[in-house]
């Protein structure tokens, strides 16, 4: 299927690894110039030589930009002035009690998770429109719908995503420009390995044994019961950014397994 994005540019914030890195190589693949981010010149250097060297020839770039670092997005802004595909990838958890997360915790997701996403299509929207194409894409999360209790704040700036890209989708009217949210489930990203690979050490099973228990107890709803890859989830993204997604506008795809449940 030729998804008609050669010569297009895309960002991708929270690039580095995981999802955004493999969306980052299939908008490669597809002939596009792609900008890569991440907080460290060290991850971004790595993950620009692993992308060239996956795909010989291909046009990727990289930005250094902490999103918690206004003076970093201060610059990221200044030497991007417009692209066709901006994809709201960067997000940030950490595990913990509702009692326990400080107020501290909660500033900085909705800082990264939400805000990135607010002053990046803000920075980029407008030149979309006036050249009648693009897309915007939000990177949500299952959480969405489980809303687990130790994580209750990360799955309220994912919430937010929602309405966020609904009002994005709605300022887009009457133009090829569409605004979307894909919702991962449990995704093989590194930290979902290193989870494996530490709790089977812990317990003496193996990595698949790790895997079965945490869908049996922790998400009893998905219907696949495995970790989705990332190239699974990166594949929806990239549709999403091709032609062929053209009548889907302030929409939200799933990607979780069937963990999110109900039917609508
Ligand atoms: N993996 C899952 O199971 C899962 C499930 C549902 C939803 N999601 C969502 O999918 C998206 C991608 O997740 P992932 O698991 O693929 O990610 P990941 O592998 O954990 O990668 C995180 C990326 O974000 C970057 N990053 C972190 N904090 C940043 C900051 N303050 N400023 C700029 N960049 C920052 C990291 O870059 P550096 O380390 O180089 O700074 C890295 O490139 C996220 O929005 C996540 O919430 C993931």
């Amino acid at each position: 299927m030729d998804f008609k994005l050669k010569g297009k540019k895309a960002f991708i914030s929270g690039s580095t690894s995981g999802i955004g890195l493999e969306t980052a190589r299939i908008l490669l693949n597809e002939g596009m110039t792609v900008y890569v981010n991440g907080r460290s010149e060290k991850t971004v250097k790595k993950a620009v030589e692993y992308l060239k060297n996956e795909i010989k020839g291909s046009d990727v770039k990289g930005i250094v930009a902490d999103f918690l670092k206004q003076a970093q997005v201060k610059n990221l802004l200044n030497s991007l002035k417009d692209v066709d595909i901006l994809i709201n990838n960067v997000g940030v958890y950490s595990s913990t009690s509702f009692f326990n997360t400080p107020k501290k915790t909660w500033y900085d997701q909705f800082q990264v998770n939400v805000m990135s996403g607010v002053i990046l299509t803000k920075h980029f929207l407008e030149g979309m429109i006036a050249r009648n194409w693009g897309r915007v894409i939000f990177i949500s999360s299952e959480c969405v719908y489980l809303a687990p209790t130790d994580l209750i704040s990360y799955s309220s700036t994912k919430a937010a995503l929602h309405s966020l890209s609904r009002g994005i989708a709605q300022l887009s009217k009457g133009s090829n420009v569409t605004s979307n949210v894909v919702v991962p489930g449990s995704t093989l990203s590194d930290g979902a390995k290193n989870y494996l690979e530490i709790k089977s050490k812990l317990e003496n099973v193996t990595k698949n044994q790790v895997e079965k228990n945490f869908f049996k107890d922790e998400r009893k709803t998905s219907l696949t019961q495995r970790f989705a890859s990332t190239s699974e989830v990166a594949a929806t993204i990239a549709y999403l950014c091709s032609h062929h997604s053209s009548s889907s506008n302030g929409s939200v795809v799933r990607v979780d397994g069937g963990s999110s449940l109900g039917t609508f």
